[in-house]
């Protein structure tokens, strides 16, 4: 209702509870009025429907619209005939329960159209399975079939049916429509042999003539225009603008194939039809005695032919009539109008059984055939539509008034039942005071009509059964006799002189409950009684129309009894309807037309206040709104309004009913605009719900906005969460992989190093899987270590310590290292040097380890010669010419006898030493005569060469000094080729003078070098404590 209400300012209100004025007709007319003119056609009370027929299409039956409805509360949207539809099927699903919608109105209303709309929205808003929807298609299918036979036009509906209709839809247990069930109420037969003026007879006589093919007419002997039938003529309207019979023949053929009707049904059906046609065109003449007589038999023939009976038996029928005596059975002619009353009655009854025939036809096929083959189908719910008559005020008013006004009294019955009584009791289980409003219970009215024995059914039907002569007028009497004290009933004579002019002396008149109802008696027995003759049932009975046998039954001619009149039918049907609603959930439409000229945007407020008076809805309304304009459970009313309140917004913990109050009370309703019931909170003025609607519509933008932000907030951090734990999950798994990793690692660390432990601890054992990798490491290590540290020359000694193990190997190494450096180190060296490491070898072996300055002479090259060429006197040259000078070098000459030291030059040849002065050659002495070379261990430059004693020529050593000591004795030592040949001594040595005579050279250290001769004549050499160096 709430989201209805902002609209409320510009089309009235769309629920009549929320009228200010509800007790005012006027403001009723007023609003429909408003709404009407912006083509609004449905308006609320409560949850009854109130719907004005627009006579024009609005749009507003749209699948969209459809759509819109489905599933959505009640109150949310406009009102629409599909929220009645959703809300009845969604109670039905969820409660799993029966329910019913009861459309009401009179003629032309939209009674029929709405029931209608219905169906298509169930039709297209269900679940549905392929298996089910030949189920829906028949349902959908059903309609047009049954408006051909029952539907007529009349003058206040083109479409106008005749007859009542109880529509049971049934739904699985998954709410999918899986089949149904029609009853179809009090045909209104008597079109079939008479139409007022401007109404046509049932459609399908139209539709058949119209649409049928060439070859079906022919065969049933009809001819195409429907003016050639009397039983179609009579209102002098065959056709209708607004009617396309031909287009209707084909929805009504294609819906009998659906339906599942054969070609023979068909063929029989409208044989059926047919003959009515030609029942109508019989022709009766009065003979002389005034009896009936048929000159043409043409239409006797066709119809002896169509319904399969004898034609002279038939024709027979139509003009005599069997009385049954005691005994025996006299047959009577029958008078000219007896005649035609027979052959009515005939057209009458074989078309009214016809269409109950087709309605149980259908019913068959809509039997929800899945139920029958599967035991799990036992979860059935209905709605059922009720598409029936309303009440109806015509200035002559016959029986059928009096019939379908008793229905719709019947039916106000049951609104009271269920929704003014329910009203009232809900306040009191809500416990709320209020003042009962008085309703009119039409019950007495009821009671009028049916009681038994004493109402006005029971004295027709007494008064039908009497023997003797009965008439309309004394059926009158009686009703005067037995009802005339009634309050509801009235005639000319009973009332009083200022009524009297208004009431005819063949009427009565009932005071309904909608208003006053004047009948005319005429006719009441005759249609109640509805005689026709057994001659002419028998003849039926006969018939080899398979539909007319199944209709007229043998067996009703074999009961003797008295069947039911129309009256007890009627009242014996209604109270099984009634009993079939009673049990059902109610919903409501109350139809209206605008205006009786089925004209579009025309609001004839005096039709309408008139409908409604008689279709209760200001009572409705009243009752509605005695208390409460507005009732909401707490927890409903809580929900939508709760954010007016600090205290309720967002959250109510504590009971709602508390909450309600709190709430109330903060936006300051005063105590008498509202009462708290048990369940439920109840508003009394429409005013405080629109003040608060209107708070609420405010306050909802704020709020949205809030609940936008909080939600667009809510599903950010969602995400935020979302990818959150997303990251620390990888991240979990990933450390978890790296711990994995160095864990392995570590494990394999500590076996490493327990076994490199143990191989340590077992290194010196023999090789075993102990100690094997250790061993083989520290050998590898160390191996691969030694690249890095290898000597790099032959005087580098330096080794890498091996760590034990490897030892042998390390010194193999070693030695293969360094022969390897020296091997290198000797290719590299040149020729020269080759011969001058020799020379040095050979000093070595002759002074290492005896004579000071050996070793700082070591790193003094030798020269190959200390005296070039031009330093030796040509002389000398010339003398030895013959000999190559191997060496030449300046010494200083000591004498033998003197000391007196002297420059010479010391030249060596290959075969002497020349120990030459200037040109002179001063001592030769031939290395085969020398005896040997002396030096000292001190660090003088002193060496004496010893000549061999016997050698006379010589005269005696030579005593020589060189500061290239070694280099000089070395030379000579090579030259000499003799092992041992240079002796190294210790203190003095003696030399010889001349072959005779010797003399001594002491060799001294001393803090100063000198060379001087002592006084015994000894050669003193004294070499500083250093040595040479
Ligand atoms: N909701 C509607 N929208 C448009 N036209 C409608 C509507 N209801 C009824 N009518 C028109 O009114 C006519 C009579 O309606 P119908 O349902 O046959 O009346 P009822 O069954 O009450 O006698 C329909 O043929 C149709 O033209
Ligand atoms: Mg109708």
């Amino acid at each position: 209702m709430e989201g209805t209400l902002t609209a409320r300012d510009k089309v009235g209100v769309q629920d009549f509870v929320l009228l200010d004025a509800y007790t005012s007709e006027s403001a009723f007319v007023d609003n429909l009025r408003k709404r009407f003119s912006k083509n609004l056609i449905y308006t609320y009370i409560g949850t009854l429907l109130v719907s004005v027929n627009p006579y024009q299409e609005l749009g507003i039956y749209t699948l969209n619209q459809m759509e819109l409805y489905q599933g959505v509360n009640f109150f949310e949207l406009p009102p629409h005939i599909y929220a009645i539809a959703d809300n009845a099927y969604r109670v039905m699903c969820s409660e799993l329960n029966n329910h019913f919608i009861l459309i009401s109105g009179e003629s032309g209303a939209g009674k029929t159209e709405a029931s209608k709309k219905i169906l298509q929205y169930f039709a297209v808003t269900c679940p549905m399975t392929e298996s089910l929807q030949i189920a829906r298609d028949r349902l959908l299918l059903s309609n047009p079939v049954l408006e051909a036979f029952g539907n007529a036009k009349t003058l206040r509906n083109d479409n106008s049916s005749r007859f009542g209709k109880y529509m049971d839809i049934q739904f699985d247990f998954k709410g999918i429509p899986v089949g149904g069930h029609i009853i179809s109420y009090l045909i209104e037969k008597s079109r079939v042999v008479y139409q007022n003026q401007g109404e046509r007879n049932f459609h399908i006589f139209y539709q058949l003539l119209e649409g049928g093919e060439e070859e079906l007419l022919a065969y049933l002997g009809l001819e195409r225009d429907p003016q050639l039938y009397k039983y179609l003529s009579q209102g002098q309207c065959v056709k209708e603008s607004s009617i396309n019979d031909k287009n209707d023949w084909k929805t009504v053929s294609n819906a009998f194939s659906v339906i599942d009707f054969t070609e023979e049904d068909l063929e029989n059906l409208f044989g059926i039809i047919a003959s009515v046609l030609h029942l109508g065109n019989i022709y009766f003449k009065e003979d002389d005695q005034g009896c009936a007589t048929i000159p043409d038999t043409h239409e006797i023939k066709w119809i002896a032919k169509l319904l399969g009976v004898h034609p002279s038996v038939l024709l027979d029928a139509l003009t005599h009539r069997k009385i049954e005596a005691k005994t025996e059975e006299v047959i009577c002619p029958l008078m000219l109008d007896l005649s035609i009353y027979a052959r009515d009655a005939m057209a009458k009854a074989v078309y009214e059984r016809t269409f109950t025939w087709l309605v149980n036809k259908i019913n068959s096929s809509l039997v929800n055939k899945s139920a029958s083959s599967s035991p799990d189908f036992t979860r059935k719910t209905v709605i059922g539509l009720l598409d029936i008559y309303g009440f109806e005020v015509f200035d002559k008013n016959g029986f059928e008034q009096f019939c379908i006004n008793y229905c719709n009294e019947k039916l106000q019955q049951l609104l009271i039942e269920r929704t003014l009584k329910a009203e009232q009791a809900e306040y009191e289980v809500e416990g709320i005071e209020w003042e009962p409003i008085q309703y009119f219970n039409n019950k007495i009215i009821c009671d009028l009509v049916e009681e038994r024995h004493k109402g006005i059914i029971s004295i027709l039907d007494e008064e039908c059964i009497r023997p003797g002569p009965a008439t309309d007028l004394s059926f009158l009497e009686k009703l005067e006799e037995k009802v005339g004290k009634h309050a509801h009933f009235q005639t000319r004579k009973l009332a009083g002189p200022k009524g009297r002019q208004r009431i005819g002396w063949m009427e009565f008149r009932l005071l309904h409950y909608a208003g006053e109802v004047t009948y005319c008696t005429k006719g009441f027995l005759e249609k109640n009684n509805d005689l026709l003759y057994r001659h002419l049932k028998e003849v039926l009975c006969q018939s080899k129309n398979s539909i007319l046998r199944e209709c007229f039954l043998a067996a009703e001619l074999k009961n003797r009894r008295r069947p039911p009149t129309v009256g007890t039918q009627f009242k014996n049907s209604l109270s099984s309807l009634l009993e079939i609603l009673i049990s059902k959930e109610p919903w409501y439409i109350r139809c209206i037309k605008p205006n009786d000229g089925k004209e579009p945007s025309k609001f004839d407020d005096l039709v309408i206040r008139h409908q409604i008076k008689y279709l209760g809805l200001m009572e409705h309304l009243r009752v509605r709104r005695a208390g409460f304009a507005y009732r909401r459970q707490y927890e409903g009313f809580l929900q939508r309004y709760k954010s007016l309140c600090p205290d309720t917004w967002p959250h109510w913990h504590g009971p709602p009913a508390e909450g309600v109050e709190r709430l109330i009370k903060y936006i300051g309703y005063t105590p008498e605009e509202y009462k708290l019931g048990k369940t439920k909170i109840f508003i009394r003025f429409p005013r405080t719900l629109f003040a608060t609607e209107d708070a609420f519509e405010f306050s909802k933008h704020q709020l949205v906005a809030r609940i936008q932000a909080t939600y667009k907030g809510c599903l950010e951090r969602r995400a935020y969460l979302k990818k959150r734990q997303a990251a620390i999950k990888l991240q979990a798994h990933w450390r978890g992989a790296l711990a994995q990793k160095e864990a392995k690692r570590r494990k394999w660390a500590v076996q490493i190093i327990r076994k490199f432990i143990k191989g340590f601890i077992n290194r010196n054992k023999p090789l075993s899987p102990d100690n094997e990798d250790f061993v083989v490491f520290v050998r590898k290590n160390f191996i691969l270590n030694l690249r890095y540290h290898i000597p790099k020359n032959v005087l580098d000694k330096s080794w890498l310590r091996p760590p034990g193990i490897p030892e042998n190997a390390s010194n193999l190494l070693r030695k293969m290292c360094t022969r390897n450096l020296v091997r290198k180190y000797c290719c590299g060296l040149p020729a020269e040097r080759i011969a001058q490491m020799q020379q040095k070898v050979v000093t070595s072996d002759i002074f290492r380890g005896k004579k000071d300055g050996y070793a700082e002479s070591l790193n003094q090259p030798f020269a190959n010669s200390r005296l070039d060429e031009e330093d030796i006197n040509p002389k000398v040259l010339q003398l030895i010419s013959n000999e190559k000078i191997q060496y030449g070098v300046p010494v200083i000459k000591y004498d033998r006898k003197g000391f007196k030291a002297r420059q010479r030059q010391l030249i060596l040849t290959q075969k002497a030493a020349y120990v030459v002065e200037l040109a002179k050659i001063k001592q030769k002495i031939e290395y085969s005569a020398l005896k040997g070379v002396s030096t000292s261990n001190l660090s003088d430059g002193i060496f004496v060469i010893h000549i061999s004693p016997g050698d006379y020529r010589q005269k005696g050593d030579a005593i020589l000094q060189s500061e290239h000591i070694f280099e000089v004795v070395t030379k000579l030592a090579m030259l000499i080729k003799r092992e041992n040949v240079v002796n190294v001594v210790q203190g003095s040595l003696q030399f010889y003078i001349s072959p005779a005579k010797e003399g001594t050279i002491v060799f001294n250290t001393g803090p100063e070098e000198q060379i001087y001769k002592d006084k015994n004549g000894q050669l003193i050499v004294v070499s500083d404590y250093f040595g040479g160096g």
